[in-house]
């Protein structure tokens, strides 16, 4: 098999990829070990930035996102036992979008079949060779039979546990750069109606707490555990009794109602440089991965590919590698912004242990700060609604 540009992943990072190349002409072939089914029912993150939502509906995906999505115009931190609004459409004119990723995901593949694009799930043995020649070769088992898809280009999008990444030299020509959490997020889905109209992020002394929505029926909501902990030492009894604790008081209640999913996720963040490699590029979770404190992930995965794209379709026409060398570092920059943002959220709302009545103290400051004067606020709107795109 031959294609212009073969893709290793298909999460967000590769379908979106591989949809941008077909609006600009160039061919690619999307691969991944996952079944389409898990692909498209694995739940993550549900928030788009702004420029994420113009980027879906201006390329044609826009009619799920626009009936099934909620656009939001502010959020509440709650701290002290109150909640303050930040007024995100107030002071950045832009929104938030929740709709869930593994919807994004669907639109996407829809959209690749829809015009014949080249979608191959639950392949295995995915091996990259050749990087740093002009012709790389992807390898990979399918129905039991060796493959070999050759590209000009090859781009790992598979994620947090990335093959492709370890084929960048590390030490010689690859820097990792790396912190952990001394906290997990425990996270549920429930048939509820919603508790509030904006998510809430919440401050509590028993550590942090978020409340947000997937729908007028469903209800997604997270409160910040140790990472040891396991889902099987929480009952639903304990779980709605932790995220009253932690969120309710005369102005919010927590709804409840029956819990369907559940899991741990586990707090990092990491960023690989640089992203490319000879003819390899790295975008999303494969080169980078942030705390999900302010939902990031996905948002990032989209403007890594949003530039690779236009990179690789200028390559394509012209034979100019200007724009693929300049990718790295343009992409670095949104990358750190979004690094230190999702940092900033996580160390200003969790309860980190071993902390004391000063540290406590010193966040509720924090917390006071950013929501009391306008520039306090209109800097955590700005970096939350998201950096618009270039
Ligand atoms: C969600 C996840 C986040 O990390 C966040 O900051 C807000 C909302 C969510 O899954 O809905």
């Amino acid at each position: 098999m031959r294609t212009q540009v073969a893709i290793v992943g298909a999460g967000p990072a590769g379908l979106m990829l591989s949809h941008l190349l077909h609006l600009q002409g160039v061919e690619s072939v999307v691969i991944d070990t996952r079944s389409r089914q898990e692909i498209e029912q694995t739940v993550r993150a549900g928030v788009l930035e702004q420029g994420t939502v113009d980027l879906l509906v201006d390329t044609g995906l826009g009619d799920r996102l626009k009936a099934e999505g909620a656009e939001h115009h502010g959020i509440g931190l709650r701290f002290a036992g109150r909640s303050r609004r930040i007024d995100l459409h107030g002071l950045t004119g832009r929104a938030v979008t929740v709709y869930a990723q593994h919807e994004v995901l669907k639109d996407l593949i829809g959209a690749r079949l829809a015009v014949g694009g080249s979608l191959l799930f639950e392949v295995s043995d995915v091996t990259v060779e050749d990087v740093t020649g002009d012709r790389p070769r992807v390898r990979f088992s399918r129905d039991g039979t060796e493959q070999v898809l050759h590209g000009d280009v090859v781009v790992g999008c598979d994620g947090s546990q990335t093959s492709c990444r370890r084929l960048i030299p590390e030490g010689t020509v690859r820097t990792d750069f790396f912190r952990q959490y001394p906290f997990a997020w425990f996270g549920i889905l429930a048939e509820a109606p919603p508790s509030s109209k904006e998510l809430i992020y919440a401050h509590h002394e028993r550590g942090f707490a978020l409340l947000s929505t997937r729908s007028p029926q469903v209800q997604r909501m997270y409160f910040q555990v140790d990472p040891a902990d396991s889902v099987d030492h929480w009952s639903d009894d304990r779980i709605w009794h932790e995220l009253t604790a932690r969120v309710a008081g005369d102005d919010v209640q927590v709804t409840e109602g029956p819990i369907f999913q559940r899991s741990i996720l586990q707090f990092r963040s990491f960023v690989c440089e640089p992203m490319q490699y000879g003819r390899l590029f790295l975008a999303g979770d494969a080169a980078h991965t942030v705390p999900p404190t302010g939902a990031k992930g996905m948002n990032l995965a989209i403007a890594d590919v949003h530039l690779l794209s236009r990179a690789l379709a200028s390559f394509f026409r012209t034979r100019s590698t200007e724009l693929l060398e300049a990718y790295t570092g343009t992409a670095l920059r949104r990358v750190w912004r979004a690094q230190h943002f999702s940092y900033w959220m996580t160390s200003m709302l969790h309860r980190f242990s071993g902390a004391t009545d000063f540290d406590l103290r010193r966040q509720l400051a924090e917390l006071e700060a950013v929501t009391g004067s306008e520039s306090g606020s209109r800097m955590l709107a700005e970096n939350y609604v998201g950096l618009p795109l270039p």
